[in-house]
């Protein structure tokens, strides 16, 4: 793929998905486009470009392009501090007011970071007296890591980084080597498609905790600075925006105050 083919893909690519291909991240498009040229039986890039710019006609083979051009890479509980920062600071502070919390996980890739907030949501809730109630929400641009995370249904070696109080109460076999999120925990749990080019049309707001780690560092500053400033006002006062560390140096923003804790990236609405 030649420099002039490399602009026109991206810039394809960006109009018609919202997804930004870095320029050090060209091999990666080349063998995402190379897959589904194979599976499509194109030739070269030329027919290929023609086949996906034709019209709407081509809704399936575009969502199967983008799969392959996203990283799904997760795992429970991944970053360990920016969840002990949720279970000791957030979840507490927050129920210490009010009776409920919703919590949006953004780019949620196959769910386990959805399920691990809502595990510790949930253990939470239970130790309390009184009803307390709480939901998260999954999303992501990817429809098949999106039926994964619906399906709550994973490997038991993902259970590495889950504690064993956990996987006891809501991890229940499902053979000899998957187990599957405890139904209760699921309903908890909701998931849907939202390509966050299109954030301002969902209807997100109010939310107590946004938590939103390794999709940041798909995208370059200016798009990195739009992209928070819309998770920042999906929030309600006092709600906490949580990103992975190191994804954004330097944010500003009027109505938000970084939280200080260990190793971990995350803001306080102030307003
Ligand atoms: C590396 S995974 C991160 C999963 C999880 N947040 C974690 O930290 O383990 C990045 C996810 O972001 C999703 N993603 C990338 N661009 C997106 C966009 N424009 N809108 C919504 N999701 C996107 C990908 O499909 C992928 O599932």
């Amino acid at each position: 793929m030649d420099d002039r083919q490399f602009a026109d893909w991206t810039r394809l690519l960006e109009r018609h998905t919202g997804l930004f291909i870095a320029p050090e991240r060209r091999s990666f498009l080349v063998s995402g486009i190379r897959t589904r040229m194979r599976e499509v039986g194109c030739r070269n890039y030329r027919e290929y470009y023609r086949q996906l710019s034709a019209g709407n006609t081509q809704v399936r083979e575009w969502s199967l392009l983008v799969d392959e051009l996203t990283v799904h890479e997760t795992c429970f509980f991944r970053h360990a501090s920016s969840m002990k920062l949720v279970e000791d600071v957030v979840v507490p502070s927050v129920f210490e007011h009010r009776q409920s919390l919703n919590a949006w996980s953004v780019g949620c890739a196959t769910g386990e970071e959805s399920y691990s907030l809502a595990m510790l949501l949930d253990d939470f809730c239970k130790k309390q007296e009184g009803e307390r109630y709480f939901g998260v929400t999954g999303t992501d641009i990817s429809l098949p890591s999106l039926q994964h995370a619906r399906e709550g249904l994973y490997l038991n070696r993902r259970l590495q980084g889950v504690r064993p109080r956990f996987r006891e109460k809501y991890c229940l076999p499902e053979n000899s080597h998957r187990f599957r999120v405890h139904p209760d925990l699921r309903k908890r749990v909701c998931f849907s498609r939202l390509n966050l080019r299109d954030v301002d049309q969902a209807p997100f707001a109010n939310l107590d905790l946004v938590f939103c780690q390794n999709l940041l560092i798909y995208y370059d500053r200016e798009r990195r600075l739009q992209i928070v400033k819309r998770l920042a006002e999906c929030l309600r006062p006092a709600g906490v925006l949580i990103l992975g560390p190191g994804e954004l140096l330097e944010w500003q923003h009027p109505n938000m105050e970084r939280v200080r804790y260990p190793d971990t990236l995350a803001y306080r609405r102030t307003d």
